[in-house]
C-alpha cells in the first residue's frame, strides 16, 4: 500500500510497501480520497509539537469511502462516502461520561497519537465515521477543520445581532467567522495580515476587520458604539493576542479561547473581574458539531472551493509540503488527493 510517512523531524518518505491495515473489533477499512493539511501537521514535520513520536503518519483530516465493514449501529455500507472524526474516545473516563467526547482524558487522535490518513487505506472504528453523501470529496474532508469552528461558536451560544469579535483568520478562524455569521452575529475580523482581512470579508462575510497593529482597541470600540463585541473569540496561538484579548471584551461577555499555545497566559483579574467575564476553552469538536457543519456545507454558506488554495498528490507532495509553510504562498489550506 501507498502512503507517505513522517519518518523524523523534517523528513516524509513516499512508501509503497506500507502494510495493508487490519480491521478490529467494530472497525471499518476506508480508502482515503482526501486529506487535508493542517498547521498540527507542519508543527510535527518541524518539530515543535514535542509529544510527538517518529515515524508517524500524518493527516487527520479525512474523506473517503468505506470498503469493509461489518455490522454496525450506524446504518454504514460498502461503498458509502464518509468522513472521520479522527478523535478516538475512550468512551468510559469524566468527559466522555458527561457528553464531552471532544476533551476525552485518554484522547488519541489520528494522525497525531495514532498513524492518520496519508495512506491509500485506514482503519477506523464505525462510531467515528459520518456519511457525506452530496459532499464532494473536498467538502467532506473539510469539515474536521471546520468543525473546530462550529464547536467554539456552539461554546460561546451565540446570539443573532450580537457583535462578535474573532481574533485570527487562520483556517480556524475562519471557520468561527463562518459559523458565528450563521448564528446571525455580526462579526469584525481581526488579524495582522491585510490579504487574510480582505479574505474574511469576501469569504466568510466578516462584516467589519480591524488590523490588531494599526488599528485595535479604538477602532474595535468605535464598532461596537463604545461598547466591545459581547463574545470574543481568540484563534490565533498568539500569547499576546491571547492575553490582551480579555480587554477587548464587552461588560458581561464571554472570551473563547479557540487557539491554544504551549505557554503561561497572565491577565489583569480587575478587567476580568469588572467585566464578569466568561472565559471558555475549546477543543476539538463532537458528532453533533460534525453534522451541524455538514448541514451548513449542504445550505451552500460555506464555499470549499475558495477555502482550498493548494492541493498535490502522493507523488508530489514531498516537494511541495515545504511551500505551505510560507504564508507567501497565500496558503489557507492545502489538500492532499489519493
Ligand atoms: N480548538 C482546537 O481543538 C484546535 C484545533 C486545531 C487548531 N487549533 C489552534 O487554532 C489556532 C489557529 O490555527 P490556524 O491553523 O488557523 O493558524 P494560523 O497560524 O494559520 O492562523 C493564525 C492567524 O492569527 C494571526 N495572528 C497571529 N498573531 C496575531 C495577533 N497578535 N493579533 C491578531 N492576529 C494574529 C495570523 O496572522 C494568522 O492569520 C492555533 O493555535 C491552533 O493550534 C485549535
Ligand atoms: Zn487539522
Ligand atoms: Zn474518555
Amino acid at each position: 500500500m501507498r502512503g507517505i510517512v513522517c519518518e523524523e523531524i523534517g523528513s516524509f518518505r513516499l512508501r509503497d510497501d506500507l502494510p495493508e491495515p487490519e480491521a478490529g473489533l467494530g472497525e471499518a477499512i476506508v480508502r482515503i480520497r482526501r486529506v487535508g493539511i493542517c498547521g498540527t501537521d507542519l508543527h510535527a514535520y518541524q518539530g515543535n509539537q514535542p509529544f510527538f513520536e517518529y515515524p508517524r503518519i500524518l493527516g487527520h483530516e479525512l474523506a473517503g469511502v468505506i470498503e469493509r465493514i461489518g455490522e454496525n449501529g450506524e446504518g454504514l455500507r460498502a461503498g458509502d462516502p464518509v468522513s472521520v472524526i479522527p478523535y478516538l474516545h475512550c468512551g468510559s473516563c469524566v468527559a466522555c461520561r458527561n457528553g464531552k467526547t471532544n476533551c476525552c482524558t485518554r484522547m488519541k487522535v489520528l494522525g497525531v497519537h495514532a498513524d492518520g490518513g496519508m495512506r491509500e487505506r485506514i482503519a477506523v472504528p464505525a462510531t467515528h465515521l459520518v456519511k457525506t453523501e452530496g459532499l464532494t470529496w473536498d467538502q467532506a474532508a473539510m469539515l474536521e477543520p471546520l468543525a473546530i469552528g462550529a464547536h467554539a461558536v456552539r461554546r460561546a451560544g451565540l446570539l443573532p445581532g450580537e457583535d462578535v469579535l474573532v481574533i485570527g483568520a487562520g483556517p480556524i478562524g475562519l471557520g468561527v467567522m463562518a459559523f458565528a455569521k450563521a448564528a446571525g452575529a455580526r462579526v469584525i475580523a481581526m488579524d495582522i495580515n491585510d490579504e487574510r482581512l480582505a479574505f474574511c470579508r469576501s469569504w466568510a462575510g466578516a462584516d467589519e476587520t480591524v488590523h490588531a497593529l494599526r488599528e485595535g482597541q479604538d477602532r474595535l470600540a468605535e464598532l461596537t458604539g463604545g461598547e466591545l463585541p459581547t463574545a470574543a473569540f481568540d484563534a490565533t496561538g498568539n500569547v499576546r493576542s491571547m492575553e490582551g484579548a480579555f480587554e477587548r471584551v464587552a461588560h458581561g461577555g464571554r472570551l473563547v479561547f479557540v487557539g491554544l499555545v504551549k505557554a503561561d497566559l497572565t491577565f489583569r483579574d480587575p478587567e476580568f473581574h469588572k467585566r464578569e467575564l466568561t472565559l471558555m476553552g475549546s477543543r476539538n469538536a463532537t458528532r453533533e458539531d460534525f453534522r451541524h457543519v455538514i448541514e451548513t456545507v449542504r445550505s451552500g454558506l460555506i464555499d470549499i472551493g475558495r477555502y482550498v488554495t493548494h492541493r498535490s498528490d502522493l507523488a508530489h507532495m514531498i516537494a511541495d509540503f515545504e511551500s505551505w509553510l510560507e504564508p507567501e504562498t497565500g496558503v489557507i489550506k492545502a489538500i492532499l488527493e489519493l
